[in-house]
């Protein structure tokens, strides 16, 4: 996010515009936690995780009379335009800003890559390398020690984190909430792979199915694995971005600053194709689901068991 962030100001700065930045999300926006950012400001921060200006939850935006405190916030210090980054309750957020008149722009950031209007969310990569980091690295003692791991990755309703970090480790099977599962027919293939000489095994499990734990216990009911439970939980939420995410943040940034210079506002941003595509954000909140690439799990069938 912090390249997005760095994207936007130094765009905006380049354009001879003002860019201040809010805190913590929709929270700060309506409290007035609002600041002018300068060029030294973003020195440096393209390679930090996280981001400088926080984030918050803040359901309380769901209410017409908290939005338009925020525009009133928004109109106090000048402001003309608003880009939003984050997922699914920032983009609703900024849905709501538009409807109520204000140019606001989304764009997608969560590890998830579960926002409409986009191949792409910013962190993705990020996540997915993380992730396989640590497959990579359990697989060595599934190996050594003839053992099976189920291991569980982030993505909330979406299978797309365990969809990209499963293929690139090799993993046995990729469990997603997308697709149905058979947990007995997995159970049979790790005992078939052990008569034929593969003694060890690796599961990647969505978040959005069930627990590690939870899908190990019913594994275990199958026959004996030696098996291990392992969450990955909020490790893939941080860390240095990679160059993937840092120049897609760029371009979604750079990107979203021309839009509004053209006066164009209300929009999501995505990439498509490899291409930067602008969406009209409520039409893409409200009649257009992300569509994860199941067919990655039938690759992964083909290439392991
Ligand atoms: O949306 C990003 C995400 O990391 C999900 O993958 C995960 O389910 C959730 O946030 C965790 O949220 P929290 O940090 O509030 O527990």
């Amino acid at each position: 996010m912090n390249a997005a962030i760095r994207a936007i100001a130094r765009s905006a700065m380049t354009a001879g515009l003002e860019a201040y930045g809010i805190n913590y999300g929709f929270a700060g926006l309506v409290a007035g936690d609002i600041h002018q950012l300068s060029s030294s400001d973003m020195d440096g921060i393209i390679a930090r995780g996280g981001t400088i200006l926080y984030s918050a939850r803040f359901p309380e935006f769901a209410e017409e009379k908290v939005q338009l405190q925020g525009i009133e916030q928004l109109k106090k210090f000048g402001i003309d335009a608003l880009v939003v980054i984050g997922g699914d309750g920032s983009y609703h957020g900024a849905e709501r800003l538009s409807q109520h008149g204000f140019n606001s722009v989304g764009i997608p950031g969560t590890i998830d890559n579960d926002i409409p209007g986009t191949d792409f969310t910013i962190g993705f990569d990020t996540a997915v390398n993380t992730a396989l980091d640590a497959l990579d690295r359990i697989n060595d003692t599934a190996t050594s020690h003839q053992r099976v791991f189920v291991v569980e990755v982030m993505g909330r309703g979406a299978g797309d984190i365990a969809l990209w970090a499963g293929v690139s480790a090799g993993a046995d099977a990729i469990v997603i909430p997308e697709r149905d599962y058979d947990i007995k027919a997995i159970a049979d293939k790790i005992k078939l792979n052990r008569k034929k000489g593969k003694d060890h095994a690796l599961i990647v499990l969505a978040e959005g199915v069930m627990s590690a734990a939870d899908f190990k216990t019913k594994l275990d009911q199958y026959g004996s694995f030696d098996s291990r439970a392992i969450t990955l939980g909020h490790v893939q939420r941080g860390g240095r971005p990679t160059a993937k995410d840092r120049v897609l943040a760029s371009r979604f940034g750079d990107y979203a600053v021309k839009l509004l210079l053209e006066g164009k506002g209300s929009l999501a941003i995505g990439i498509r194709d490899n291409k930067l595509v602008a969406t009209d954000i409520i039409d893409t909140l409200e009649n257009h689901k992300h569509i994860t690439d199941v067919s990655l799990q039938d690759v992964n069938k083909r290439l392991r068991f």
